[in-house]
């Protein structure tokens, strides 16, 4: 499934944040968005995703999510959004819970995915238990648990060190390289983006517009 992003514009009233975006995501495509705080990114995700309407334009889904997909788009944030009193198993079952699977299968997505992001093998610690470059691979996990078509990724490595940023950087290169996921990947910083992206699209100042 691709996405195609027609002639975007939204406001927050006297606010214009965003102005005449046009952008196509493809299958399989890392597209960076990167642009200074406050131009409007995180917005811009939010409208992919449907979580806003944008006030002119539209956002179109092109073709069929993957097979056995539960969620065509699905979200990773900055700050992870774990659920602290439960353990990783139990946070990538979250992503699962609205679904009608039964718990064998349930079962049987979260070792999958646990597997694929190296985390097979702490399924039962809590969050508190991990670094932050592992709370977010159980993000990223609880991400692929529902087989999205595309991942939207809002500044995933900005609340890491740098040193970590670098390890979870080439996790997701692995990852890339194994299962060429496509996402929307917003980041304010300009190398992330160099090393992560197929395609680069610099938004510029409020409001922003595509260069
Ligand atoms: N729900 C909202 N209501 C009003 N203003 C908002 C809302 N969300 C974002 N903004 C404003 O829109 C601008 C763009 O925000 P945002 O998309 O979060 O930028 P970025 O993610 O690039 O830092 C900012 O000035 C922000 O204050
Ligand atoms: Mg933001």
């Amino acid at each position: 499934m691709d996405l195609r992003l027609n002639n975007i514009s939204h406001a927050y009233e006297e606010l214009q944040v965003l102005k005449n975006i046009d952008l196509d995501i493809r299958q399989s495509e890392i597209v960076c968005i990167v642009g200074p705080s406050g131009c409007g990114k995180s917005t811009l995700l939010r409208l992919i995703g449907g979580l806003e309407q944008p006030q002119v334009g539209e956002v179109q889904q092109i073709g069929e999510p993957p097979p056995g997909s539960l969620n065509p788009l699905t979200y990773i944030f900055q700050d992870f959004a774990l659920l602290p009193w439960r353990t990783v198993k139990g946070n990538v079952s979250l992503a699962l819970e609205d679904h009608d699977l039964g718990s064998k299968e349930r079962g049987r997505v979260i070792d999958d995915v646990l597997r694929r992001t190296g985390l097979a093998e702490f399924g039962d610690a809590l969050p508190r238990q991990l670094s932050g470059g592992m709370k977010q691979r159980v993000a990223i996990a609880r991400a692929l648990s529902v087989r999205p078509a595309v991942m939207l990724m809002d500044e995933p490595l900005s609340a890491l060190d740098s040193q970590t940023r670098e390890l979870l950087m080439g996790d997701l290169i692995d990852l890339w390289m194994n299962e060429g996921f496509t996402a929307c990947y917003v980041t304010h910083n300009l190398a992330e983006a160099v090393r992560l992206g197929h395609r680069i699209v610099v938004l510029s100042r409020r409001p922003g517009t595509c260069r």
